[in-house]
């Protein structure tokens, strides 16, 4: 285990070396960014600009939040929602969809750095980052596809040797809020992969809505690794006495180590059904909610 009171000074001073003039991050509100934000800043002050895009597939309330924590570092907001919406229109393959997400990610950012005329990018990437990569299970999207595109003098990744555990015990003690320092994963591709097939602006709100409630009833109680809703298709429902159409809402809560396995958490019945009466009060055009019970394998944790 890293020791904290080392890592820090010595993050600082590898960043002072390293970034000696204008520098930007990305921030996404995750853990791991959000330390090299602050390191960063403890480092070269007003020399670093976090950058944080909002792709309008965050979680509720998130955009708003963030701008709160960060309000002294002079952080960038930058709304691309629509473009977003537009980059995701009519696909519905997984793998096209994450593409999709990640190089309008890479756009928006490229935009920005040469407005800024940043020279330097410090990223928040951690050593299983880099392991997961040379794996290539998947096309993950994160700020890691940023360096083909815009040259900077240097890239500077100030957390490149730890653990997430080792990221979280950090940002306790940079005094970041509790809620950064245990957030859950979060996928780059924001909602977008808890969107079965094609993204748009009302499903995009179905679930963000939904997701807020499963979060709600379960991370304090429960703790879970990982808890989330993702609309999956579309059921008859019953509204009066006329049959509708509705969104399929899945619930998932699963427990794991490290993302790579995971089990489908035995959750009470009456928390179950509490969360199925506040989603469908509160989204009508939801017809049904189902708890996903399958393990990973065979399954994986998001739904695409
Ligand atoms: P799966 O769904 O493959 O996910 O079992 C394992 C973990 O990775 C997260 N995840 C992603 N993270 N970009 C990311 O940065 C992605 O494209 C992505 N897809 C999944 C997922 O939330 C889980 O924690």
């Amino acid at each position: 285990m890293v020791k904290v009171d080392k890592f820090i000074p010595k993050a600082i001073d590898r960043i002072k070396q390293q970034a000696s003039d204008h520098t930007i991050i990305a921030l996404s509100g995750g853990v791991d960014s959000s330390v090299c934000a602050v390191l960063a800043h403890r480092a070269i002050g007003d020399k670093l600009t976090p950058i944080y895009i909002d792709t309008g597939l965050m979680r509720k309330g998130e955009t708003e939040r963030i701008k709160e924590i960060f309000f002294d570092m002079n952080l960038q907001v930058i709304d691309a929602k629509e473009r977003f919406l537009t980059a995701l229109k009519g696909l519905e393959d997984p793998e096209e969809k994450r593409k999709a997400v990640g190089e309008a990610f890479i756009r928006v950012f490229e935009e920005e750095a040469k407005e800024l005329s940043a020279e330097y990018l410090i990223q928040g990437t951690i050593y299983p980052d880099r392991i997961e990569s040379e794996g290539g299970i998947k096309s993950h999207h994160n700020v890691g596809g940023l360096p083909s595109v815009v040259d900077f003098k240097a890239i500077v990744e100030p957390i490149d040797d730890l653990y997430k555990d080792e990221v979280r015990e950090v940002a306790r003690a940079l005094d970041l809020p509790e809620e950064i320092c245990e957030r859950m994963p979060f996928p780059g591709p924001g909602l977008s992969v808890r969107v079965v097939g094609e993204v748009t602006e009302e499903l995009v709100e179905v679930v963000r809505e939904a997701n807020a409630i499963v979060e709600e009833e379960l991370v304090e109680k429960f703790h879970p690794w990982q808890t989330f809703a993702a609309v999956v298709g579309k059921g008859t429902g019953v509204k009066g006495d006329v049959r509708v159409h509705g969104w399929i809402v899945a619930v998932r809560a699963v427990g794991s180590r490290d993302g790579m396995t995971a089990e489908a958490m035995e959750l009470p019945w009456d928390v179950l059904r509490k969360i199925e009466s506040r989603i469908t009060a509160a989204i009508p055009s939801v017809a049904r909610v189902v708890y996903d019970i399958t393990p990973k394998p065979p399954a994986t944790i998001e739904f695409e």
